[in-house]
């Protein structure tokens, strides 16, 4: 195992010139400890292998709070959700973030990969779908601050006097069950708070990426979906205020950028999955996955026939960063799989790589359910030059670790 926590203590009396010796000497030899493994395994392929260090305190802790959490191989086996093939050109300026929804699904990912991007990161919540948990790897490292508020009711004199290069809008409820039970909050945050942050990055001039969806598409009447679709959504339907209020801030992005010349990026995501997505909040992966862990009826609404394209987390991280720092685009831009499967074809995968004798029960469709959904990917591939890379296979079976620990069923 190769983790902070091992090094640190032979890092900590480096005051002695003797002793900063013998520590160099043993970062040499892991650095080519290192070296050999990767080429060895596949699972240790994105540690990242630190030089020099510089031998003051201050940045010594910067060193190592920079490349802690990100690429260190160690969290319940799932070491290669974090392995993001990010380009070797990717940027790596240290940028002042701001992140709302930090402690969310992806929220925490993405925080633990611009951390490890050598990024400032403030994370902000209101864990009202979250948790602080998703965030213990960040616990105690100086480049991570959490600020747990409801952006909802207006961003804090604290946020609003920080200086941000870099501006990540990700903070709303995902999920139907989470929507539908926090509907004004859903509708205030996409809207009202994408407005503050709007304003806050023209004043500071940062770059600001806000999270849309591909519900924005609704129940589509193209298929695939392009990004030039418009759209089939109902404006009063019982997925309206998350529909409609990601339409509204995809709007207020547009007019913020045309008006006003606001560094703007938008993102469409399409379903994605993988570790720390919520238990109980309806998501079909996880809701697939509990079921079957536990020997209960998989539950597939209708004939489970709708299909989905389902990306894994470390594709969608890895296109969020690329599109942050793409040349100016100001359109949405889909990020998703487009590998579809059906609900019932889903459930049996599910099934099958779990070896669980869950019977498959049909329940009703819920309103508004969309049939299909796939994302035309071509602008991602052409202007990032992005695209999915973890079958599904593989990050159901990481997923499916994750969650056979997290809910302590053995094998
Ligand atoms: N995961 C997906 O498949 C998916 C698909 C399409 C769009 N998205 C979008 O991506 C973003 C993140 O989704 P996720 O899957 O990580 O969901 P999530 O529920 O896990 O994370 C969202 C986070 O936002 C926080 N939040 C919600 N309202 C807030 C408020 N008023 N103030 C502060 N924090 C607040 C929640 O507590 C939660 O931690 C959302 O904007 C969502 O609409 C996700």
């Amino acid at each position: 195992m190769i983790d902070g926590a091992f090094l640190r203590p032979l890092l900590q009396p480096q005051k002695s010139q003797p002793v900063t010796k013998f520590v160099a000497v043993i970062n040499r030899s892991i650095t080519k400890i290192v070296k050999v493994l990767r080429l060895m395994t596949e699972s240790v392929r994105n540690i990242t292998i630190i030089p020099e260090f510089r031998w003051s305190d201050r940045q010594l802790t910067e060193d190592f709070a920079t490349f802690a959490p990100h690429h260190i191989v160690n969290q319940q086996g799932i070491e290669k959700m974090l392995n993001l093939n990010l380009p070797p050109s990717y940027p790596k300026q240290p940028r002042r973030v701001l992140l709302t929804g930090a402690a969310g699904f992806l929220g925490s990912h993405l925080a633990e990969a611009l951390v490890g991007l050598g990024q400032r990161v403030i994370g902000v919540d209101s864990l009202v779908t979250g948790s602080e948990e998703n965030l213990s790897n960040l616990k105690g490292n100086p480049n991570f601050r959490f600020i747990r508020a409801d952006i909802a009711r207006g961003l804090s004199a604290e946020i609003g006097e920080e200086k941000f290069d870099r501006i990540w809008h990700l903070a709303s409820p995902a999920s139907p069950i989470g929507y539908v039970k926090h509907q004004v909050t859903t509708l205030k945050v996409n809207s009202l708070s994408t407005i503050d942050l709007l304003e806050l990055a023209e004043k500071n001039k940062a770059r600001i990426f806000v999270a849309s969806t591909s519900e924005c598409y609704g129940d589509p009447l193209e298929h695939p979906q392009t990004e030039s679709y418009w759209g089939h959504v109902n404006p009063i339907g019982m997925r309206s205020m998350y529909d409609e209020s990601k339409r509204f801030m995809e709007a207020a992005c547009m007019a913020y950028h045309r008006e006003r010349g606001v560094d703007t990026r938008i993102v469409r995501i399409f379903n994605t999955y993988g570790p720390r997505l919520a238990v109980d909040d309806g998501r079909v992966v996880v809701a697939f996955i509990k079921q079957a862990l536990r020997g209960e009826p998989m539950t597939v609404q209708g004939d489970g026939s709708q299909t989905r394209s389902l990306c894994f987390v470390a594709d969608e991280i890895r296109g969020f960063l690329l599109l942050m720092e793409s040349p100016e685009y100001h359109l949405p831009v889909n990020i998703g799989n487009p590998e579809e499967v059906t609900m019932k074809e889903l459930a049996m995968e599910i099934r099958d790589l779990i070896g669980s004798k869950s019977e498959i029960m049909y329940l009703p469709l819920p309103p508004d359910d969309p049939k299909q959904r796939c994302p035309n990917i071509s602008l991602a591939k052409k202007l990032l030059g992005w695209e999915p890379a973890i079958p599904r296979k593989d990050g159901l079976a990481l997923t499916i670790k994750y969650y056979r620990e997290k809910l302590g069923i053995a094998e």
